[in-house]
């Protein structure tokens, strides 16, 4: 999960990385009476999940309260690469010397945890990545040891900081990377980070993501999701337990077990090709168990992408039996009355598999085919969803 800026910055704070006030705003007589609260001069800033807000006009400089005022009004609702801005953030302006760059970040090809840092900062810093790479330091960080102040000193050295330098910055990346691991993120990164005509190092900018597997030991993340952004049907098959990710296509697609479901989206995909390119619309994990109420909470979220022309129901029979995942889809049916409205396709193998696709012939529901292999089940459903 990525955050907002101001939730990064509130995480900063936290954990004691220096960073300015900031209020957030969400019309120009908030961000007028939060420039008043912080006094002098501030920025005001857009928030939106995308980079390069600067350029695009959401990052603006105000003298007074006035100032402030319509500068919300003019980066609210702006359209910064495709997000649009409904909330700023009104942060206390600094007086900035230099500009730096840090981050730390999960590094999945080496297994390990990588530091990026530049003393050249503000600038883009893929460009700089590009165009100069000897100006960015790349230091890996073992996560059994982490960034000790040592470190953090070997990465502001590799990052070519001068020796008096060295001393002020090791002590905030020290800082930066208990964000990291005490926030469970695989990202921190600050853009700039900067040395203030006072001599201090403050962070003014923050990204962070947050990694979603350790949700259930970070209760207070929970709150730092963003509502407005999630997909209606995500939330719906979150709130039942639900393994689903909506994707583009017209054929809605269930089975059990990750493996099975993965497969069955690239079987779907190819068996569209002689449909016009019909394509899978979700991933649906309904795990091992595949009860009544699973199979209808699993119907119920693809029924509701209007995206979807047909559905594929792809169940192996292992511990669980196809009598059961066969009483669960007939029960499904009954329980989703005449929410169910899209012809289902479906492929029952293994365990009790007689019985099992006995059980759907008997009950004769209109919208239910059955399939005898996989590849006959998405030639089917994709059939289906090309009429
Ligand atoms: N609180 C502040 N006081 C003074 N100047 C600021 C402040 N915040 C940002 N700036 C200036 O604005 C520039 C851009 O700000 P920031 O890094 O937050 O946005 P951005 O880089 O355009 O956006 P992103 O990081 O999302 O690409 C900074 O490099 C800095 O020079
Ligand atoms: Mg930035």
């Amino acid at each position: 999960m990525d955050l907002f800026e101001y939730q990064a910055r509130d995480l900063f704070e936290k954990h004691g990385v220096p960073v300015l006030q900031g209020i957030i705003a969400d019309t120009p007589e908030e961000a007028r009476a939060a420039a008043e609260s912080i006094g002098g001069v501030t920025v005001i800033k857009a928030q939106v999940k995308t980079g390069g807000r600067g350029k695009a006009g959401g990052v603006k400089v105000a003298k007074t309260a006035d100032d402030a005022e319509a500068a919300a009004r003019d980066i609210l609702g702006l359209d910064i690469k495709g997000h649009v801005v409904k909330r700023v953030m009104v942060a206390q302006g600094a007086d900035i010397k230099e500009e730096y760059y840090f981050s730390v970040l999960l590094d999945r090809a080496n297994r390990n945890y990588l530091a990026l840092c530049s003393y050249e900062g503000g600038m883009d810093i893929e460009q700089l990545a590009e165009e100069r790479p000897e100006a960015l330091a790349r230091i890996a960080v073992d996560p059994a040891v982490g960034i000790t102040l040592d470190k953090a000193r070997e990465i502001a050295v590799a990052a070519k900081f001068p020796a008096e330098l060295v001393e002020k910055v090791a002590p905030v990346f020290v800082l930066l990377y208990g964000v990291y691991v005490g926030e469970d993120a695989t990202l921190v990164e600050v853009n700039p980070l900067v040395l203030t005509g006072a001599g201090d190092i403050v962070a003014l900018d923050g990204k962070v993501t947050l990694d979603a597997n350790a949700a259930f030991r970070q209760p207070g993340h929970e709150a730092l999701e963003d509502a407005d952004a999630a997909d209606p049907l995500e939330a719906k098959a979150k709130l039942h337990d639900l393994n689903y990710v909506k994707l583009d296509g017209e054929v809605g697609v269930i089975g059990n077990g990750a493996g099975l479901v993965m497969s069955t989206l690239d079987v779907v995909a190819y068996a569209g090709e002689n449909y016009g390119g019909v394509k899978p619309a979700n991933f649906l994990d309904i795990g091992g168990g595949a009860s009544a109420e699973v199979m209808a909470a699993g119907l119920d979220v693809i029924l509701g992408d209007p995206q979807v022309k047909s559905v594929f129901v792809n169940v192996f029979g292992g511990i669980t039996s196809c009598v059961a995942v066969a009483n669960g889809i007939v029960s499904a049916l009954e329980m989703l009355g005449d929410a169910a409205t899209k012809p289902l396709v479906v492929r029952l193998d293994g365990n009790q598999v007689d019985e099992g696709r006995a059980i759907l012939a008997a009950a004769a529901h209109p919208l239910v085919t059955l399939a005898t292999t996989m590849d006959d089940g998405a030639d089917k459903a994709a059939a289906l969803a090309a009429k």
